[in-house]
């Protein structure tokens, strides 16, 4: 759980690689009057990101770092949280693992978004091996981000039925309803 000190919202920071519907939904999100955060601030590892539009509309900072010397571009991205006094970090589709060095950082603050029901299928083409796996449920999982790939402690989840005609993009979309709503109620959960 975080603590709100003061009346005043957390300055969150959102990291995206793509089409940003996550983003979109947070963004939202904080321009409740009762969200507990503020997004200041968007990173991107991706220059062409399509999600870089929902910043550009809401008139919300990005920045976009090149990730392909890791070192350098965590030292640029630790310098833009600081700089916007960023005190959580929301990942949503940001494909990218951070170091142990960064995590440290902003331990307990950095929180993702994962379409399976966690501790299955971690990594990628989750709603294929759940397919393939003939599993009746997958669904979504909100946790906190350690060095281990998305085995930080779960924050919540939601499971989704999957039907016998559902195909990989079926899942995919019936999954990306879910996580939606579920990052909103993660976010009100470790604020209260
Ligand atoms: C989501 O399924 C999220 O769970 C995963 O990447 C996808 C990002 O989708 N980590 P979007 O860019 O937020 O639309």
């Amino acid at each position: 759980m975080i603590k709100l000190i003061g009346p005043e919202k957390v300055k969150t920071a959102v990291f995206i690689s793509g089409v940003g519907s996550n983003l979109k939904n947070l963004i939202n999100f904080s321009s409740k009057k009762k969200s507990p955060i503020n997004i200041k601030l968007v990173v991107s590892n991706k220059e062409n990101a399509k999600g870089l539009k929902h910043a550009n509309q809401s008139k919300i900072k990005k920045v976009i770092i090149n990730f392909k010397t890791q070192k350098k571009a965590e030292k640029k991205t630790l310098y833009f949280l600081k700089k916007n006094k960023i005190e959580l970090i929301c990942l949503a589709g940001f494909m990218k693992i951070l170091s142990k060095n960064f995590l440290k950082r902003f331990k307990g603050k950095i929180i993702n978004i994962h379409p399976s029901l966690l501790p299955k299928y971690k990594g990628l083409n989750t709603h294929k091996k759940a397919l393939e796996n003939n599993e009746k449920f997958s669904g979504c999982t909100v946790h906190y981000v350690t060095s281990k790939l998305d085995s930080g402690k779960i924050i919540l989840q939601k499971k989704v039925k999957i039907k016998k005609n559902d195909t990989e993009n079926s899942l995919k979309k019936k999954i990306l309803k879910e996580e939606h709503a579920l990052y909103i109620k993660a976010i009100n959960k470790i604020f209260n």
